[in-house]
């Protein structure tokens, strides 16, 4: 059990969905099909399929069926993954693996490496030995979704401010993905650096979260999950941080929510 519950992924993907840089994604899909039939895509981190179900959803009739390996250390995630490739008829794999044993990244005969909502967790480390592997490979890399710093409320309350900020500090805490600190915010960009020094083209995009009163229950799972963050750090006094959180939940059904994320592309020079 990786921490991360399929019941939180299941509240996040319409929003995730919504926010995917789609023509990052077609750019993808088109150095798929560029590939033939049967291109493999090695998906890391896959929790419980959405990355493989929004590939599919751009996917244009006709165009070459790939074959997906999914890959996660959680294997109740991927069961479910299995069973969602499944139900849409796509030729799917699983694998049980540990990426933070970078050697151990199952990338034979990948014509493509997916990852979203993944990189943020990483560290500096983990970022420069992925980067080297897949260029090793010769594959392309999409990667969506990694948090950028940025969240904004609408309307606003003077603890916003503090709050990101804790929330973005805490984001620095080590996840499991690599030695030491993660990258957190920085994350996608390390990775289209360390892409770009070993010769590959990189484009990245904003593809932010836009929460508003119909997204109301993912709303309030991220400001308990920022609040519980924060508190963890003991900058905030208890009881201003709960008038924070409160304020958030009671006008959840009228808010706006900007939350940043990056997708980038990364494919062989
Ligand atoms: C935030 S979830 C994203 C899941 C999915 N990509 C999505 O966008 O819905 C992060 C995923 O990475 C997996 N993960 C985290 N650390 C991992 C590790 N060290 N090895 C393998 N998988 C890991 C988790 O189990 C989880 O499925």
């Amino acid at each position: 059990m990786s921490g991360f519950a399929a019941d939180w992924l299941a509240l996040r993907e319409p929003a995730d969905r919504r926010a995917r840089d789609v023509g990052l994604m077609r750019r993808a899909s088109d150095w798929l099909a560029a590939a033939g039939q049967g291109a493999t895509v090695v998906d890391l981190g896959c929790g419980t399929g959405s990355t493989l179900s929004a590939f599919e959803a751009c996917r244009d009739e006709g165009t070459p069926q790939v074959r997906w390996r999914l890959v996660d250390n959680d294997p109740a995630l991927l069961d479910a993954a299995a069973e969602r490739a499944r139900n849409l008829g796509v030729d799917a794999e699983t694998r049980l693996v540990d990426l933070a044993v970078i050697d151990d990244i199952p990338l034979e005969g990948a014509r493509l490496v997916t990852a979203s909502a993944l990189f943020d967790l990483a560290s500096r480390d983990f970022i420069s030995g992925l980067a080297e592997r897949i260029v090793a490979s010769g594959a392309g890399l999409h990667a969506a979704l990694s948090y950028d710093g940025s969240t904004s409320f609408r309307p606003d309350h003077p603890l916003d401010g503090i709050v990101v900020a804790g929330f973005n500090r805490h984001q620095l805490r080590p996840k499991g993905l690599g030695a030491g600190a993660s990258l957190g915010p920085g994350a996608a960009r390390a990775l289209a650096g360390a892409l770009q020094a070993q010769g590959y083209l990189v484009e990245l995009a904003d593809s932010p979260w836009r929460l508003g009163p119909q997204d109301a229950a993912l709303s309030i799972a991220h400001v308990d999950g920022m609040a519980t963050a924060v508190a963890e750090l003991g900058v905030l006094d208890p009881a201003e941080l709960e008038a924070w959180r409160r304020m958030r939940v009671d006008s959840a059904d009228r808010s706006e929510t900007l939350v940043g994320h990056l997708d980038l592309l990364a494919l062989p020079g």
